[in-house]
Parts: C-alpha cells; sequence; structure tokens
C-alpha cells in the first residue's frame, strides 16, 4: 500500500462512519457498528493501523497523523450516539415516570459556624484580624498571666481538664490575649475563635468542649467608651439596629472593672423579647499587660469574650445544646443556604 492509497482509505472510513452510526438505534446494533469500527482485532481502525506498519518510515507521519484523526472523529460520534440509544431505550420502557423523585440532600456550614463567620467578617470591617493560639496550653498563659489568683476556684481540678502537672486544655480563650501581646506591639486588634474544654457534664445547656471567640483590642488611650461603642456597633450590625443593648457588671480577674453586654433578642418561644447576656468583657487588668511584656502605664484596652454556640441557640430558639454537636442532617440541613 502507497501513502496515497492509505490517506484514501482513512477518508473512505470517515466518510462511511457518520451514516452508519446514526443508523445503529438498538443497544445491541450499536455494540455491533463499534466493534465494526474501531473494534481492537478485526474493526476497520485495526486493519489500517496493521497497514500503517507496512507503509515506509517516511510516511508514517503523515499516515499516522490521517489515522488519529478518523480514530477520533469515529470515537466521539460513538459516544453521543451511545447516549442517546441508550435515553431511547430507557424511555421505551425501563424508565418508570410515575416514579416519586429521589431526595435531594444539600450539605450546609454548621450554625455555629456561620455565627462565627458572620461575627468575624463584622470585626473585620471594625478593623480585626483573626488569631489563633492551642488548645493545650500550660498554666501560666490559661490562669496565671490573666490574674488569677492562686485559689481561684476555677483553677480547681473539678473545672480544668488537666493533661499533666502543668499542663492543661485551655478553659476560655484568653490566653490567645497573652501570647499575641507577646508576639506584636501594641496596637492589636484581634478576634480569636476556637474549642475551649471544661469538665462539665454534657446536658441541655453545658458541653466540655465548645467554642468561644475572644476580642482584644490595645492601644494608647483607650477607654471603656471604645469597648461600649465597639461592643455596641457589633450588636447593631449582629442582631439589627432595632434591638437594644446595655451593659452590666460583671467579675473576671483579668479585667478592670468587668462588665457584661446584654441584647434584647427574641427567642422565638412566644415570650416575646427579653435580655439575653451575649458577652462577657472589660478594660484588660494591668497585671494581664505586664506579664505579657506591655507597659500597662502607656498602653491600655479592652477584652470580650463570647460563646458562638449560645448565640447560634439563642437566634434560631434551639431550646437544647446538644443538637448542635449530633450532626443529625435533619438539623444541619435546615441551615443550608
Ligand atoms: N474568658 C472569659 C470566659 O471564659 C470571657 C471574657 C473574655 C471575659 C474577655 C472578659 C474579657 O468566660
Amino acid at each position: 500500500m502507497t501513502l496515497d492509497e492509505f490517506l484514501e482509505a482513512c477518508r473512505r472510513l470517515a466518510d462511511e462512519a457518520p451514516a452508519r452510526i446514526a443508523l445503529a438505534a438498538s443497544p445491541a446494533e450499536f455494540a455491533d457498528v463499534r466493534t465494526q469500527l474501531v473494534g481492537r482485532k478485526q474493526g476497520r481502525l485495526a486493519d489500517l493501523m496493521t497497514q500503517l506498519a507496512t507503509l515506509p518510515p517516511d510516511a508514517r507521519r503523515d499516515a499516522g497523523r490521517a489515522i488519529n484523526d478518523v480514530k477520533s472523529t469515529i470515537e466521539q460520534l460513538l459516544d453521543e450516539r451511545e447516549a442517546s440509544v441508550r435515553a431511547a431505550t430507557r424511555a421505551d420502557g425501563a424508565l418508570d415516570l410515575s416514579m416519586p423523585s429521589r431526595r435531594r440532600w444539600k450539605g450546609s456550614l454548621h450554625p455555629v459556624t456561620l455565627v462565627i463567620d458572620e461575627i468575624a467578617e463584622i470585626f473585620r470591617e471594625l478593623g480585626f484580624t483573626i488569631a489563633l493560639g492551642p488548645e493545650a496550653e500550660t498554666e501560666f498563659y490559661n490562669f496565671t498571666a490573666l490574674n488569677f489568683p492562686a485559689d481561684h476556684p476555677a483553677m480547681e481540678l473539678h473545672d480544668t481538664l488537666y493533661l499533666g502537672e502543668d499542663t492543661l486544655l485551655r478553659t476560655h480563650t484568653s490566653p490567645v490575649q497573652v501570647r499575641t501581646l507577646q508576639q506584636y506591639a501594641p496596637p492589636v486588634r484581634i478576634l480569636a475563635p476556637g474549642n475551649v474544654y471544661r469538665r462539665d457534664f454534657f446536658d441541655a445547656t453545658h458541653a466540655p468542649s465548645f467554642m468561644q471567640l475572644e476580642g482584644l483590642a490595645i492601644d494608647e488611650g483607650i477607654s471603656f467608651v471604645d469597648l461600649k461603642a465597639t461592643l455596641s456597633e457589633f450588636a447593631r450590625r449582629f442582631y439589627g439596629s432595632t434591638r437594644r443593648v446595655r451593659f452590666g457588671p460583671s467579675y473576671f480577674p483579668f479585667v478592670e472593672p468587668g462588665a457584661q453586654m446584654d441584647v434584647e433578642v427574641d427567642l422565638g418561644d412566644g415570650k416575646g423579647v427579653r435580655w439575653v447576656e451575649i458577652l462577657g468583657c472589660g478594660m484588660v487588668h494591668p497585671n494581664v499587660l505586664s506579664a505579657a511584656g506591655v507597659d500597662s502605664e502607656r498602653y491600655t484596652g479592652w477584652a470580650f469574650g463570647m460563646g458562638p454556640a449560645r448565640i447560634a441557640m439563642s437566634r434560631h430558639g434551639i431550646p437544647d445544646i446538644r443538637v448542635l454537636y449530633d450532626s443529625d442532617v435533619r438539623f444541619l440541613e435546615q441551615f443550608a443556604r
């Protein structure tokens, strides 16, 4: 065979193939046509391949290109035809149009994750960046540097899960305050989300592991006015401008004065709006600044901590914290967007 004869044979095959493929109406006929055209042993293409090997070496490049073109054209036609032959066959009987459709599952982010993302976005707009710290901590970062007196009851074993003599699972995200201040000079504005652990029973209102969101703002000349203004602005953006906010006194060893912020929210239980405590906050205690190596004469600031699970619960009227841990799709899919 000469190169010209070979190219002619390719052309003929390319001309014939579409009609033969189009004529295959059933899956069986289609399988026959496929074998005749591109079957590995006796197909038309296989014959041409055998011929290709007999051509003189300087002709094989052109011949090879021609046969590859034919091959991909035919395979594409076959694939298209196969799909429509299958569809037609199914419509002929196998497809029962009266069958109920299959349930579609849609994934969603966890409601607590959604709350954290939303809060992080608001604080990002207010100039805060995300900071993270380890979940396994030392007594120094979790308690001592945060101005806990040595005999503070929270330090006793019944609240804290100890990993060793001096290591523990952090009971709050406040250690990130100290770690951040050790690493970065003020001005500092951070939001620190993360898991915390407490030796608590797992019941409707407690979980031994849960998320916290810590906030910290340190600079020269920061006062309680900044705290109130920033956290009120956060509440306006998160809950809407019609919700009232109030601050009241509270105690945490690492802030002075310490406060809590309540927001009027509707828990969706038909009892209307009521005050719900959203977060603990206060002016960072000078002892904390000193423990972190920050000049407490020059710098002041404030911090807050909140529980996004409780916020998600009050927002959606979820009565039992345990559903947040069940991974039950029937619960989670309600939050799909
Ligand atoms: N760390 C406190 C807690 O776990 C919350 C808090 C953080 C309070 C920062 C004041 C300032 O409850």
